[in-house]
């Protein structure tokens, strides 16, 4: 039986990561993040806290569980934080990463590693896998210096780059459709950019491309991203329509009108023609991705 390490089981993807693997029978699965408990109910799922910019933590507990397989789904996530919080985010998103490489080459692990389409500068997207990095913010940064992390690491690896990742989960951070549908039902007024182009992936989606590139063996770089190229003005529309919303509360802005610590890349998005033949993917649309969110939520009590 494959024994498999899941950092950062907490977050919107480590859960989703959770949920898939714990219900198949070839696997082991070991969640950890840096919170006390686990979302879930620790009687049912094994739960060890670990904080991955521990290098004496990951050392002692990857020598413990011996894992085949590390899934990191652990990251300083808030693009503006990072960008203000250079110190803490370079542990979060690169020592953290170091620390994961060193202790999976003594156990012999593969390591399986999320990076994002910030690394690019969003002057000529989509991009496919042998595009050049330019990151423009610090996050970005830190996202680029761990993918070297991983692959000068001399460890079998994977590296799934994925892009605007959305859906529900416990206790999770609000991701781009979430605040989308909160703030609609709420009857709010919302602010969303048209000059940001990129393909929303679906959580899922990005979940079951991690095991898939374990399973088959895949190593090298992935781009991980939905079915559709469009702006968040019009990913903002297509949710209103799916969850009944009403699209005036709506309005459509400029990036340059918002003030945000960190600039954003623009014209992005993800060629995904790598991951579907090689990964045997095929990514959801945004159609698709927003009525299995709206099922989630219902059958969660949330809409
Ligand atoms: N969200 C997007 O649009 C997007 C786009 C492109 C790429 N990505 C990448 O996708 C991956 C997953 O993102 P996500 O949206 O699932 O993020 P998330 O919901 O923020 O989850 C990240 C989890 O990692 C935990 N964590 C942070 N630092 C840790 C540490 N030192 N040790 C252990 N756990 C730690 C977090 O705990 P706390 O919450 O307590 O800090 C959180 O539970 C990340 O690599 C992210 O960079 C995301």
């Amino acid at each position: 039986m494959k024994r498999i390490l899941i950092c950062g089981a907490n977050g919107l993807l480590g859960q989703r990561l959770s949920l898939m693997l714990s219900t198949q029978n070839d696997y082991e699965v070991l969640n950890t993040s840096v919170e006390r408990s686990f979302v879930y109910d620790n009687k049912l799922f094994d739960y060890n806290q670990l904080d991955i910019t521990s290098r004496s933590d990951v050392k002692s507990l990857l020598s413990s569980f011996q894992p085949d397989v590390i899934l990191n789904a652990a990251a300083a996530t808030n693009v503006d934080w990072c960008e203000l919080n250079r110190e803490e985010a370079w542990k979060a998103n690169v020592t953290a990463v170091e620390n994961l490489a060193e202790a999976a080459r003594k156990v012999e692990a593969r390591l399986v590693h999320i990076s994002t389409d910030y690394i690019f500068d969003g002057k000529n997207g989509p991009y496919d896998e042998t595009a050049k990095p330019n990151p423009l913010g610090y996050y970005g940064k830190t996202k680029l210096a761990s993918e070297n992390v991983v692959r000068s690491a001399e460890i079998p690896h994977t590296i799934l780059r994925t892009i605007v990742l959305y859906g529900s989960g416990f206790g999770v951070k609000t991701n781009f459709a979430l605040w989308i549908i909160k703030s609609l039902k709420a009857g709010k007024q919302i602010q969303v950019v048209d000059d940001q182009v990129g393909n929303p992936t679906f959580v899922s989606d990005l979940a079951m491309a991690m095991i898939k590139s374990f399973e088959l063996g895949r190593d090298g770089i992935f781009h991980v991203g939905g079915g559709n190229l469009l702006s968040r003005y019009d990913f903002a529309l297509e949710t209103a329509e799916i969850f009944g919303l009403d699209a005036s509360f709506i309005k459509r802005i400029k990036t340059s009108d918002l003030v945000q610590a960190s600039p954003r890349p623009m014209n992005s998005g993800f060629i995904t023609l790598k991951a579907e033949t090689q990964l045997n993917m095929h990514f959801l649309t945004v159609k698709e991705g927003l009525n299995l969110l709206k099922h989630e939520l219902q059958s969660n009590g949330k809409n």
